[in-house]
Order: C-alpha cells, then sequence, then structure tokens
C-alpha cells in the first residue's frame, strides 16, 4: 500500500539539491552545538519542512538582524529568488529524501574550514565618538550590545548633514555578523558617529584596509 507520505510531486530532492543549499546557507548556525536545532542531514530537517519554507518565503532566515532601508546596507547572505522557489516546491511536494548516493560528498566543508574575511581596522563605538582622522567605512557590527536592545547608528558629518547608518531591531548575539555597505563610506574628520539610545553598548565600523 502507497501512504500520502510516499507520493512526491516534485523532482527536487533532499539529496540532490537542498542539501546543498541549507549546508550553503543555513548549516553555519543550524549545526549540531550551532546557534539553533541542527539541519544537517535529511532526518532532522524533515520535521521542520514546512517551518522552513515559510521561514524562506517571509525571508526571515537566514536572519538580517537590522531594519531594511535604514543605511546602504547589502543584505549579502539573502536567498535568491530561484534558491527560495527551490525549497518552497520541495516543501510543497512533499519533501522527499531522494537517493541518498547523490548527497554532497564533503559536507560543511566550505563552512567549517571558512576563516574569516580579512577586514581593515576596527573603530569601537560606545554612545558617541567624533572622529580625529577621515576614514573610509565598509562595514559595520555589533560589538558589545545588550541582548534585545534596537539601536540606530547615525554619522553627522561636519556640515550638519545626517547620514542613517544601522539600524539593529531587538540584538540577538546569535545573529551576529558584520553589515557591509553597498559602497564604502568616506566621512570626513570631525564626523560624529551616534547610537540611539547611547546605553545600547558598543558597535564597531570596520575601516577600508
Ligand atoms: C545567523 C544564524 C542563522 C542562519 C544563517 C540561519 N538561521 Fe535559522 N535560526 C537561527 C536561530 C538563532 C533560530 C532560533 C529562533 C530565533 O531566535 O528566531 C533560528 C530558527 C529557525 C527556524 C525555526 C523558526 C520557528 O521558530 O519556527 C527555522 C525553520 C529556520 N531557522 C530555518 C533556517 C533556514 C532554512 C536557514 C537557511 C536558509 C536558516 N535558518 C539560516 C539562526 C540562523
Amino acid at each position: 500500500m502507497l501512504s500520502a507520505h510516499d507520493v512526491f510531486s516534485t523532482k527536487i530532492t533532499w539529496s540532490r539539491e537542498i542539501s546543498r543549499l541549507i549546508d550553503k546557507r543555513c548549516v553555519s548556525c543550524h549545526h549540531e552545538g550551532g546557534s539553533s536545532f541542527a539541519l544537517t542531514t535529511f532526518e532532522q530537517a524533515r520535521p521542520w519542512a514546512k517551518a522552513i519554507k515559510e521561514e524562506v518565503l517571509e525571508r526571515r532566515m537566514p536572519p538580517f538582524g537590522a531594519v531594511k532601508g535604514f543605511g546602504d546596507i547589502r543584505d549579502d547572505q539573502a536567498l535568491t529568488q530561484d534558491e527560495i522557489h527551490l525549497i518552497s516546491d520541495w516543501v510543497e511536494g512533499g519533501s522527499p529524501e531522494g537517493d541518498p548516493a547523490l548527497l554532497p560528498k564533503n559536507p560543511h566543508s566550505e563552512i567549517w574550514t571558512r576563516t574569516p574575511a580579512k577586514s581593515g581596522a576596527e573603530l569601537i563605538v560606545d554612545g558617541s565618538l567624533t572622529l580625529k582622522h577621515a576614514i573610509a567605512v565598509v562595514g559595520i557590527r555589533p560589538a558589545s550590545l545588550t541582548e534585545g536592545s534596537s539601536v540606530k547608528v547615525v554619522a553627522e558629518r561636519p556640515d550638519g548633514t545626517v547620514m542613517p547608518l544601522l539600524w539593529i531591531y531587538k540584538y540577538k548575539p546569535e545573529f551576529d555578523r558584520t553589515y557591509y555597505f553597498r559602497a564604502p563610506l568616506n566621512l570626513p574628520s570631525g564626523t560624529k558617529i551616534e547610537s540611539f539610545p547611547s546605553t545600547a553598548g558598543a558597535i564597531s565600523l570596520v575601516a577600508r584596509n
């Protein structure tokens, strides 16, 4: 007898496509001992299939952790539309496992061996700071923010113009990342970097090498 479980209406399988996609985009956090539950095997991922589809369709996963449109930030970890369709079609088609022989030979090798990208000097801003030298800033990251805090960071140039840099929303340490700007920001000496509220903790500006 065939159970409803065995009726798949998609050719997309865990073994061929989905394991590779999850490995590349999700497993850095979702592994045994990681910041969230493991999604490294079909057995682990299968019960989460519906939730996975929902999280990626709503663009809640992978997490951005900041408010879009405040600051000229590049969402370099977001899934492409094609990747979202792939996951969604797999789940709607019954999330089949497929042939385990097609699993990647070396899963997670990329993630476990990845060393942090080389970045330039960092400037810690705890509340506010006035630049003594001009700098080109390529990114910004939480340095020691209080968990759960929401903080807006702006730059006020000496001519009085105010530029939004980043708005972290309900900070979660497990979502930690560096937010890169679409283009480096040239901030002249005398620019004042400010966080609101100033008591939320420190952020770090990543300068160009
Ligand atoms: C930066 C780390 C990180 C990445 C990358 C990430 N997640 Fe998550 N994910 C989390 C954390 C932490 C939670 C726990 C819930 C929370 O705090 O919001 C979570 C929760 C979830 C949940 C449960 C949501 C719920 O409560 O029902 C699903 C499903 C999920 N993630 C899927 C994914 C998928 C699929 C990807 C890749 C496309 C992904 N995640 C990438 C950190 C991450």
